[in-house]
């Protein structure tokens, strides 16, 4: 193209040189139209690069005078309290003497009452417990949704109690998926699934279709994609919560009863969902429920009881995820899949499954003989309690 073309547009001056044929005529006009949509194209490009140099600059400028910081920049050695606290190696959640009090009027509900967990970076964990008490209180407060009362707790290194609104939101986006037993709440009803995961992806400003395609085929439903919610089973509607809950890379998925609407066999290949993410994407799983039955599908399950850990369940051997066991699971953990251990939180209690105590003739809120017998701790009815 000629300077002069480039400063006026195309150079369309002999066209009307009558020594031209037809037809030379037709393709000087078509390569002056293309001419001029390059040039348009060249133009609108330069204004876009100029801008975002713009913005680039900006962005450095303000990130130099400390705007714009990772969450691990804001959460790094800047507090005094927490100056000589450590979270324990490979420890993705650690929860440590958390309470969370509600307050409706004059009565006020403990939801948690000093609870301690970790969870290890990569593992696949289930805290089971009854209606009420707490699994969904720490699900939201592991997930940023809600804040503990009292309490210290770490998610990937990130002190949550320090995050302010902005951050938390940064956190949530960044750091944890979420899926809820209420799949109204995982999903946008008249969007079809691709378009659910995808609309997660735009809200954290990351767009990826490649990847939100790839997620359904993960939980086995890309032939379902274009499918609205209300086309879809319950199971297969978990399933795109999944996805939707993996959007955005997280490093934690949280599930809150994952399994509560459905059947064994969905919940069977719900759960086999979780386990492929697990071992073939390292994401870290935490489910929350009351199913009992689920306890044979993970590795290691720990019981909730009244806003506290009571006692924790790990497996002997490694699950196939494709046996008939996992398919075909039955309620209980007394099967002798999993070795069973107590507690001890970090205030010395130590929690008693009911079973343990009426075999051993104990009762609640009774005194309890004590005593250390061969490295062995062993508790039993005293003489005065007969
Ligand atoms: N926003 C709230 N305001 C007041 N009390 C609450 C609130 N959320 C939970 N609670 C109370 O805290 C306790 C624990 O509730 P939570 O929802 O964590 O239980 P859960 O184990 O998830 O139960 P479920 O299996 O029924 O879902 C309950 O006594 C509940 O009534
Ligand atoms: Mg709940």
């Amino acid at each position: 193209m000629s300077v002069k073309e480039k400063e006026t547009g195309p150079d369309i001056s002999n066209l009307n040189d009558s020594a031209l044929s037809k037809k030379e005529r037709a393709e000087l006009i078509k390569k002056a139209k293309q001419d001029a949509k390059e040039a348009e194209i060249r133009k609108k490009t330069e204004a876009r690069e100029a801008a975002e140099k713009l913005k680039a600059e900006k962005f450095a400028e303000e990130k130099k005078a400390g705007k714009h910081k990772t969450l691990a920049e804001i959460t790094e050695g800047k507090d005094d309290y927490e100056q000589d606290f450590k979270v324990p190696d490979n420890t993705v959640v650690y929860c440590e003497n958390l309470v969370k009090l509600y307050k409706i009027g004059d009565i006020e509900v403990m939801a948690l009452q000093g609870l301690d967990l970790s969870v290890q970076d990569g593992e696949m964990i289930a805290i089971i417990g009854n209606s009420g008490s707490g699994k969904s209180t720490l699900m939201n407060i592991i997930g940023g949704l809600d804040r503990p009362t009292a309490g210290r707790i770490y998610v990937n290194g990130i002190n949550l109690l320090k995050l302010d609104d902005n951050q938390m939101l940064q956190y949530m986006r960044e750091t944890v998926g979420f899926v809820w037993q209420n799949t109204a709440r995982n999903m946008i009803p008249y969007l079809n699934a691709l378009d659910n995961v995808k609309l997660v992806m735009q809200m954290a400003g990351r767009l990826d279709s490649n990847r939100a395609n790839e997620l359904l085929e993960i939980v086995g439903l890309e032939h379902r994609k274009k499918s609205k919610m209300h086309e879809l089973s319950g199971g297969e509607q978990q399933r795109v919560a999944i996805a939707i809950g993996l959007a955005n890379k997280p490093k934690i998925l949280l599930a809150d009863e994952p399994t509560g609407a459905v059947d064994t066999k969905t919940t069977a290949q719900i759960m086999s969902v979780f386990h492929r993410l697990n071992s073939e994407m390292g994401v870290t799983v935490i489910i929350v429920t009351h199913d009992r039955q689920l306890s044979h599908m993970v590795p290691r399950v720990v019981t909730i009881s009244d806003g506290r850990i009571g006692t924790e369940f790990i497996r002997r051997e490694e699950i196939d995820v494709n046996s008939d066991e996992m398919m075909n699971a039955t309620a209980g953990h007394d099967s002798g899949s999993h070795i069973e251990y107590g507690f001890i939180d970090g205030r010395r209690r130590l929690f008693i499954p009911e079973y343990y105590l009426s075999k051993a003739g104990l009762r609640e809120k009774s005194k309890v003989g004590i005593e250390v017998k061969d490295g062995k701790l062993e508790l039993f009815k005293p003489e005065d309690n007969d």
